[in-house]
């Protein structure tokens, strides 16, 4: 099967279209032919950064993908061929087929596209597990998000406010600002022209969900409410910070974090059974709505790659898998 593969530690232009095994699916997993697969700054991460894997050759890349079961594993016991699935992958979503654990596929909802149902996996999984499972977020409690309109921003707003929650959010545009808003952020700051600690402290959040790290640890520590979480996924702007560990302590801050993609199938296993429930009913009525930025075909990946790397983006990117490639 045709699939784009990171040939080596690199710039976009390590990404090609190579032709690798199919896989088979093994006990309890589906073979999906895959139509859509999301773009995650994981997986520039992993191209590009020797602390994401020591290096590589010939490794797929991809955290999550929808289309249409094409095979099935011994003692697959929910889908059927020909049903329509998104699902979370730990890697491989870059490529025609993925084979994949059957619980960690979801419907693809009702009047969605392949492309609609690709941007949701790996954002809802995360947001999911950090937020609402780690942190216990609860209704009406105040929620900041740093980077509003990354694929994580955009779906965390969302959710936050579907739940009851009381969003914010910091972005480094106008227009990113503008987008936050109007997926229901109550305020979205440009923290490029606006100092954030400034316009929140006033309001007090309860739950941080934070990729920078950096400069703006203590600001967040400074912002939260007693008994306020922090949750780090990333550390994009540094990951050394000096604390005031008596603030933590005056206001019993609680400071956590964690990576998806390492975990086993039965703990993600456990997040798709909640967010079924739960999150599921929430997107199928338009409350939760995937926010495309843009769609490229599989074989034009690094342009994908490319324009993630420019953080111009609003929401998420695409890669579209068309018969033949
Ligand atoms: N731990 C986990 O399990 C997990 C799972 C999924 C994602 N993540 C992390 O969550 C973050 C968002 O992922 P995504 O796929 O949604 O990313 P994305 O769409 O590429 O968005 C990243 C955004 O972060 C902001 N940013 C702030 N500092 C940055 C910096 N130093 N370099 C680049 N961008 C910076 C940019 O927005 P502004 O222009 O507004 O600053 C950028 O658009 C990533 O850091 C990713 O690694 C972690």
């Amino acid at each position: 099967m045709k699939a784009i593969v990171i040939t080596k530690k690199g710039g976009p232009e390590v990404l090609k279209i190579k032709e690798v095994e199919q896989p088979i699916p093994v006990r309890n997993q589906v073979l999906i032919r895959v139509i859509a697969a999301g773009v995650n700054r994981s997986d520039v991460l992993s191209r590009s950064s020797k602390s994401y894997g020591e290096e590589v050759q010939d490794e797929v890349p991809g955290l999550e993908v929808s289309g249409e079961i094409e095979a099935l594993g011994p003692d697959v016991k929910r889908w059927k061929k020909g049903d329509k699935v998104c699902a979370l992958v730990a890697g491989g979503g870059y490529a025609a087929f993925k084979a994949v654990d059957e619980r960690l596929c979801l419907p693809v909802p009702e009047g969605f596209s392949f492309e609609e149902a690709a941007a949701l996996p790996e954002t809802v999984f995360t947001v999911w597990y950090n937020i609402f499972r780690t942190s216990g977020f609860k209704a009406g409690e105040n929620f900041l998000v740093h980077g509003g309109t990354s694929g994580i921003g955009v779906t965390a707003i969302q959710m936050v406010v579907a739940m009851g929650g009381n969003a914010y959010a910091t972005a480094g545009t106008a227009e990113k600002c503008r987008v936050c808003v109007e997926l229901g952020a109550i305020l979205a700051i440009n923290y490029k022209e606006e100092d954030f600690v400034k316009l929140l402290k006033p309001v007090g959040i309860d739950v941080i969900l934070d990729m920078t790290g950096g400069d703006n640890t203590l600001k967040n520590l400074e912002i939260l409410n007693t008994d306020g979480r922090l949750v780090y996924i990333n550390a994009m702007n540094g990951a050394r910070s000096e604390i005031d560990i008596v603030q933590v302590m005056s206001k019993r801050l609680q400071i956590t974090g964690s990576m998806l993609k390492p975990r086993d199938n039965d703990f993600k296993a456990g997040l798709a059974e909640d967010i079924e429930r739960i999150i599921w009913p929430l997107v199928t009525n338009g409350k939760i709505k995937p926010v495309i930025y843009r769609v490229f075909p599989l074989a034009d990946a690094a342009d994908a790659h490319r324009l993630m790397e420019g953080s111009s983006h609003i929401g998420k990117i695409i890669l579209k898998i068309e018969d033949g490639i």
